[in-house]
């Protein structure tokens, strides 16, 4: 296969952003769609609206061309368009749209699973298929409480894992996210400061140590580099000893590799790379090449908790739907026949020591790693939304994060020509310097 590289296509825009197009666009989603966030004021739209997408670039209805740096939410591992993707969509949409879940599988099911099961890092592994990221942490929660019978959860403050019932229990990026629902939460979760640099560790691992000898503790959930809270990985030393705290406890240790997996961070599992093998993976976002697909997967012998004579009691009805399955092969095949995953180990390298040498003046912290970038804004919360629309005023899609939206994050395809991202860094500095300096 030939290395997978898109198109190098910078900005071309052909109106001011936000456009016409996409302020009408917008105005009809305000009458339609729930108001998700602050009640937009009249006055300056701070969105756009997509039309097309092909390789690292995206179209708004307005006809103007941005370089997706967001990607989806690092969904697009291999961009908007992976020609293998649409040919497996193509393909398996003349054979079968639609299966019957746990009742008739489809061969694509079980041929992606057997995929899976050798990519996931844990020997002897079985798996659970969902949509969204979100149903991949619920599966892995459940198998926790089946497997160890005991209720308790230990979660990271900072740390994201989905917001539907389940992993919104778990979920410690903003105290605003739970507050509303806190009542109908599981009460079983232990939070701990999410260890962001050494100076934490110690405390992190007393507390993490303090809880699982309290007893009752059936799992440890982490993202092994923070996603959603602004691109901070974890050390290697303090993930290995959250490894040994959990097996010396009976704790099952989950690793949500949702963000972090298939090649994002530059590895196939950043807990690999870490040297930890967990006994229980999430992956979902890049998983189905663009379309909705998770999974959870853990070794056999915890799998087996799930076994029972009278009746099946976690499914759902898309659940190993055929074409997401499909296109999950043909993104694992060009992964892993195009050399992506190292590509992204190479690219993002470059790409990080770019943004220091242009950011690092300015103040900026870089983090990250692959082509998972955090840009740590030194201007107070908030910062990244005004940073967010300049650089997409001037053609670039980046997404923020952190607990108060104080970074830029870049997660852009795996297969992004690495000038593009050359052309990005100063493009971004300049922004930087207007934003953060005033000139
Ligand atoms: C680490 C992590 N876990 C879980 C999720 C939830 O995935 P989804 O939004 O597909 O439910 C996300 C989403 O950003 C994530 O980053």
């Amino acid at each position: 296969m030939p290395i997978v590289e898109n198109e190098a296509l910078g900005p071309e825009l052909k109106t001011r952003v936000p456009g016409p197009e996409s302020r009408t666009w917008l105005l009809r989603l305000s009458r339609v769609a729930a108001p998700m966030g602050p009640i937009p004021e009249p006055g300056p739209m701070r969105s756009i609206v997509f039309a097309r997408g092909s390789g690292s670039n995206v179209w708004d209805v307005d006809g103007n061309r941005f370089v997706d740096l967001a990607a989806g939410f690092g969904s697009l591992l291999l961009g908007h368009d992976p020609p293998e993707v649409l040919r497996a969509l193509d393909v398996q949409k003349a054979l079968l749209l639609q299966a019957m879940g746990d009742v008739y599988p489809s061969n694509a099911k079980v041929g992606l699973l057997e995929q899976l099961v050798e990519i996931c890092g844990i020997p002897d592994a079985q798996g659970i298929l969902g949509q969204s990221g979100a149903d991949a942490v619920s599966a892995a929660l459940k198998t926790a409480v089946l497997a160890t019978g005991r209720a308790g959860v230990i979660a990271f403050r900072g740390a994201y894992h989905g917001l539907s019932y389940g992993p919104l229990s778990v979920c410690g990026l903003r105290e605003s996210y739970r507050e509303p629902f806190a009542a109908q939460l599981n009460s079983h979760v232990h939070w701990v400061d999410y260890p962001k640099d050494t100076s934490t560790e110690a405390a992190a691992l007393e507390r993490t140590e303090a809880l699982l000898r309290s007893g009752g503790i059936g799992a440890l959930i982490y993202e092994p580099i923070l996603g959603r809270g602004g691109v901070v990985p974890m050390s290697d030393a303090c993930a290995k000893e959250l490894r040994r705290l959990t097996i010396d406890h009976g704790a099952l240790l989950i690793a949500d590799e949702i963000w972090t997996g298939l090649g994002r961070s530059g590895s196939w599992l950043y807990c690999g790379r870490q040297g930890v093998t967990p006994d229980v993976v999430c992956l979902g976002k890049g998983l189905g090449g663009g379309l909705p697909l998770s999974a959870c997967l853990a070794r056999r012998e915890v799998m087996q908790a799930w076994s029972r004579d009278a009746e099946v009691v976690h499914t759902s009805t898309f659940a190993g739907a055929p074409l997401a399955c499909a296109t999950a092969l043909a993104t694992l095949d060009v992964l892993r026949r195009g050399a992506v995953v190292e590509r992204a180990a190479a690219v993002g390298s470059v790409f990080m020591q770019q943004l220091r040498d242009e950011l690092g003046p300015l103040g900026v912290t870089l983090s990250g790693a692959g082509l998972m970038i955090g840009a740590q804004l030194d201007g107070g919360a908030g910062v990244a939304g005004d940073v967010l629309l300049q650089l997409a005023k001037r053609g670039y899609l980046v997404s923020t994060g952190g607990g108060a939206r104080q970074s830029i994050v870049l997660t852009p395809p795996l297969t992004i020509a690495p000038s593009v991202l050359t052309e990005f860094t100063s493009v971004f500095r300049d922004v930087l310097r207007g934003t953060l300096h005033g000139g």
